[in-house]
């Protein structure tokens, strides 16, 4: 048998280290002048957003605000209609799912020191974001707003989000912790998993955010997580977030998720938030905390810690203490361009059959435009990530106004938006819905007197939204049925999909020539599409989670536990999520992980590692040299993934484990190199407690989708 090479799980204390400097003693010294009820003032929100301030001691009140991806309109001190002010638009970026379709950290990066400025521009402290969760279902309504279905990539996109915003003196707060993967039931659920799931899937991303990222807040979820809330579960916020990772920043409810006021103080939660229209005063964290310290329930020492962790934030972003503050800025042009590039960047070219993509607009004079999605603006949807954008620029529009002076544009509405909405359950639209012959004949007529017809289709955010999930993963409103007449009426069919989560293509992949994925597109939406339509703009994202043919091919769904029974919901499929699942079960989806196309092509050649045998705690270099073997300009993402063939327990067939997306002049070559690290080859050994490193054989596999691998490497990893 292997030898194993074994990994204790450490306690994380590079946050602390950058935190002391000389600010501890004076976080103390502040404490030691406030009473009990100031102390604990500061523990509990005073209005929708706001935590007082003490003003005796200088201390001013705590401002936040939603949410992931622009800063939110102002909402009311005490109830949740919006203020009504004319200040408050701003810039919208496509949300989660698009970010991370992006493989460019850079971009997330970039997002964050615009939504940084926004905020300080808007006296906001802390901006409640990322969401961060795994895409465990394609149903979840809040999968636009996460990131991926795979560890590594929200971790790599979250640590940047989270220094691009932090470095504006602006609080992130990384959500939502933990494991709130189903907005059914989403304050009730109970959600069981084993400890190596938790450990390799859903932890990871929450563990970079706060020892990479450095995250300043974190904010507990609605569900319980093992039988405990998750806003006062010990194990979760006392062992893993304080004692493993070392975070010393504010653990802060999700709006109206706190349920204790002594198990939750105990338990490490730091800050009351949410929805109660109620006296704040009798909040779990205001009165009933005073009492509870009084009635030696809770220590005092337990409060100041509390006290503690909210200071320490304050300082961090400036709000107290020496040192120039970030003023922010609002609206700038580089904002917007931020936006679009982020738009840009995300799109996903699915299918281009024919190189029917990109349009040589020099030689087409007629094109349709179809669907509700040509004209609909998005950014004020979702929920608690809606934007009041500064302006969203449809595609409709932006087709026409960088298009209509050469091509004569017939647009057609083909489907209308409808409520398919289910009473009960919890669950939210349905895919099903109408199919309106009058408009698709409409359609028909402009695809017939057109050269290309463009659908514009997708969901909208009554299916992608907070608090309920999707109930199937059909394509709405009679979509698939426009799209089929359309693609029989005109061969030239691009099917264009705005949505941020997974819906089934099976019906139309093999109708429509070409299919471009283009996400939510925040503000410049409408700019991007057109660009990429246009080849002005090479596509370059991939998918960030797996696409299925139908939701029964699903984990969750094809294993029968989503949404759970008896408010339980148990993760049977374990480790093996999105492509794990269908990698190592040998499922074909629709479209894999990682999977998008481009205008160009490229070679992967000469996939070496600087050695053939590593030892634990080294670092392997692996290079390759790629090159863009076409006519354009564009960017390629190479993935590399590792297999262990033998192990003692079951592996996934192939796991992310580093990425980099390369931008390539027609004719460039570049070498690339990747690092990893042997410890990351581990897997979580639940017999030891411990990651484990197996001594053996491992397999390096370079490609362009989990399901496209273009090289290989064996290494060998050395017993110890
Ligand atoms: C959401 C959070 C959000 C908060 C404040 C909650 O319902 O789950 O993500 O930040 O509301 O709007």
């Amino acid at each position: 048998m292997l030898f194993c090479l074994l990994m204790t799980a450490g306690v994380v204390s590079a946050q602390k280290v950058e935190w002391d400097n000389g600010r501890e003693e004076r976080i103390r010294a502040l404490i030691g002048q406030m009473t009990l009820q100031e102390k604990v003032s500061l523990l509990h929100a005073n209005a929708k957003f706001y935590v007082a301030g003490i003003k005796r001691l200088g201390i001013p009140e705590w401002a936040l605000s939603d949410g992931p991806h622009g800063v939110r309109a102002e909402i009311d001190r005490d109830d949740w209609g919006y203020a009504g002010r004319t200040d408050d638009s701003a810039t919208c970026f496509p949300p989660g799912t698009a970010l991370a379709a992006t493989w460019n950290p850079r971009l997330a990066y970039e997002r964050g020191l615009v939504l940084g400025e926004e905020a300080r521009y808007r006296q906001k402290d802390v901006l409640l974001g990322p969401g961060i969760n795994i895409i465990r279902s394609p149903l979840c309504g809040r999968n636009f707003e996460y990131l991926s279905e795979d560890p590594f990539l929200v971790s790599r996109m979250a640590v940047a989000y989270i220094k691009g915003l932090q470095s504006k003196d602006v609080a992130v707060s990384v959500k939502h912790w933990l494991a709130n993967n189903q907005e059914a039931h989403r304050d009730s659920v109970d959600v069981y998993m084993s400890e190596r799931a938790l450990r390799e899937i859903y932890l990871p991303g929450f563990k970079a955010s706060v020892t990479e990222g450095g995250a300043y807040t974190v904010m507990a979820a609605y569900n319980r997580f093992r039988g405990d809330w998750c806003s006062e579960n010990e194990y979760l916020d006392r062992q893993i977030l304080r004692k493993e990772f070392g975070f010393r920043g504010v653990l802060m409810t999700d709006w109206g998720a706190a349920h204790s006021t002594v198990k939750a103080a105990l338990a490490g939660l730091d800050l009351e938030m949410g929805t109660d229209i109620k006296d704040y005063k009798q909040w779990y964290f205001a009165d009933p905390l005073v009492r509870a310290v009084e009635e030696g329930k809770v220590p005092v020492s337990a409060v100041d810690e509390k006290v503690a962790d909210v200071l320490r934030v304050m300082f961090r972003t400036k709000v107290l203490g020496e040192g120039v503050r970030e003023k922010g800025k609002m609206n700038t042009p580089e904002h917007q361009q931020a936006a679009y590039v982020s738009a840009a960047e995300a799109a996903v070219l699915l299918q281009n059959n024919g190189n029917l993509l990109p349009l040589h607009l020099d030689r087409i004079r007629s094109v349709a435009v179809i669907g509700d999605n040509a004209t609909r603006r998005h950014c004020g949807g979702g929920l608690s990530s809606e934007i009041k954008a500064l302006y969203e620029v449809t595609p409709l529009e932006a087709l026409q106004r960088k298009w209509g002076d050469r091509v004569k544009i017939n647009y057609a509405r083909g489907y209308e938006k409808q409520s398919t909405f289910k009473e009960g359950s919890n669950s939210g639209q349905s895919g099903a819905g109408k199919v309106d012959w009058g408009l698709i004949d409409e359609a028909v007529k402009a695809a017939k007197e057109s050269e290309v017809a463009i659908v514009i289709g997708g969901l909208n955010h009554d299916f992608d939204t907070e608090s309920s999930d999707k109930q199937d993963m059909g394509l709405p409103y009679g979509q698939q049925v426009l799209i089929q007449e359309v693609a029989k009426a005109n061969p030239n069919t691009v099917v264009v999909i705005i949505a941020g989560s997974p819906v089934e293509l099976a019906g139309i992949v093999d109708r429509a020539p070409a299919i471009l994925w283009a996400w939510y597109g925040g503000m410049e939406a409408g700019n991007a599409v057109a660009d990429l339509l246009s080849g002005k703009v090479n596509p370059s994202g991939k998918l960030p989670f797996t696409l299925p043919v139908s939701l029964a091919q699903s984990p969750a769904h094809a294993l029968g536990n989503y949404p759970g029974r008896d408010l339980k919901v148990n993760y049977e499929e374990d480790i093996l999520v999105g492509y794990r699942w269908f990698d190592t079960k040998k499922i074909q989806p629709q479209f894999p992980f990682g999977y998008g196309l481009s205008y160009t092509h490229f070679s992967v050649d000469h996939f070496s590692t600087d050695k053939s045998r590593y030892g634990k705690n080294d670092t392997i270099r692996a290079r390759f040299v790629i090159k863009n073997a076409g006519s354009v300009y564009g960017a390629e993402v190479v993935q590399l993934y590792v297999s262990d063939p033998v192990c003692s327990v079951l592996r996934p067939e192939k796991e992310l484990k580093a990425f980099e997306k390369v931008f390539l002049n027609p004719g460039e070559a570049r070498t690339v190199e990747l690092r990893v690290k042997v410890a990351d080859l581990a897997f979580y050994d639940e017999s030891r407690k411990a990651w484990n490193t197996e001594a053996g054989e491992y397999i390096l596999q370079l490609g362009n989708s989990s399901r496209n691998i273009l090289q290989k490497v064996k290494i060998l990893v050395d017993h110890e």
